[in-house]
């Protein structure tokens, strides 16, 4: 059976991560199935205009997961604590994985993130293990991806990066320890390398990371690559936490000591063509958050 006639249903597919996914897949020829609370949407229907199937569906609801996986090959599942609070997350993601369970789908790859272990007290990590655990005794044909950070922390808006990244981030956890990134369009490279070789990826757990460097590390090198250093905004923790929770800070407290250590040369050997903060940086148009000072 060739990909395109195999059908792969994407959750989060109007967010960064399944939106890397889903992107990948249908260029790789796969039929794509996205998922979304509002097939309206701007990137919905983006998606629909590059050949997704757009259908809505919401993790709160199980009957519309499991008409959304019926008849699928695969499943790519994703949640975001950020928006939902990690109680909903694990619900949402065991949503997933039941009605992806129910469809008899044939391979899951889960977007999952941390260390893997349950020794950090980063409750977005947790939630995931509890997710993981659960497709586990289900007995899911599993694929789980680490991400490590996204490159995109240092650019995407709705990170806030001028007061992340750029101050809090280094601030708690130190601007010369080491970070491990990924950029969003590898990892949905990886995602379709998995779906694509399922005798090689079920029952994988993948760290994933292109390069390490810490926060001193990538300013320097977004100088060096636009002329200007990234804006930074000073902002204090308490009001930092009053915008995003403790996740965040808790988790750069916790990398401060940690001595967690992923390895890019293992991802390159996945995809070889993953790519480095500087060549990530190198490849993008405007340095919109940069600031001459
Ligand atoms: N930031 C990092 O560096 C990093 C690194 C590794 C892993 N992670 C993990 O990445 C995950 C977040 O992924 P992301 O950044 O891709 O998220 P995102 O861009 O915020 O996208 C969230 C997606 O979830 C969908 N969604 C939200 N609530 C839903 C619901 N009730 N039912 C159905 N769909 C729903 C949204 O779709 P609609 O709004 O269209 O319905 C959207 O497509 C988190 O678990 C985080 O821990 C982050």
């Amino acid at each position: 059976m060739s990909t395109t006639d195999r059908l792969v249903v994407v959750t989060g597919a109007t967010g960064r991560q399944g939106g890397a996914v889903a992107r990948r897949l249908l260029r790789d020829g796969w039929r794509v199935r996205a998922v979304t609370r509002n097939p309206a949407s701007k990137r919905a229907r983006e998606l629909g205009a590059l050949g997704a199937d757009v259908v809505k569906a919401d993790f709160d609801d199980p009957a519309t997961l499991r008409a959304a996986c019926h008849g699928a090959h695969g499943v790519y599942s994703v949640q975001n604590p950020m928006i939902s609070g990690v109680d909903a997350e694990m619900r949402h993601g065991v949503n997933v994985a039941d009605a992806a369970h129910e469809a008899g789908v044939s391979h899951v790859v889960y977007g999952s993130a941390g260390t893997g272990t349950s020794d950090t007290g980063v409750g977005s990590w947790d939630s995931k293990l509890v997710i993981e655990d659960h497709m586990r005794r289900l007995g899911l044909p599993l694929t789980v991806l680490r991400p490590m950070a996204f490159m995109e922390l240092m650019t995407d808006p709705g990170f806030f990066p001028a007061a992340s990244t750029w101050h809090v981030m280094p601030k708690l956890m130190g601007g010369d320890r080491p970070v491990y990134w990924l950029c969003l369009d590898d990892l949905g490279a990886i995602a379709a390398l998995a779906f694509a070789d399922p005798g090689r990826f079920i029952g994988a757990t993948l760290t994933l990371a292109g390069d390490v460097q810490s926060i001193d590390d990538c300013r320097a090198i977004w100088r060096e690559v636009t002329g200007r250093w990234p804006r930074r905004i000073p902002m204090p923790v308490w009001l930092f936490e009053r915008f995003t929770g403790t996740d965040l800070t808790t988790m750069w407290r916790w990398l401060h000591d940690s001595d967690f250590a992923a390895d890019p040369a293992e991802t390159r050997q996945l995809l070889p063509t993953a790519v480095t903060v500087r060549q990530w940086l190198s490849a993008r148009d405007a340095p919109t958050e940069s600031h001459p000072a």
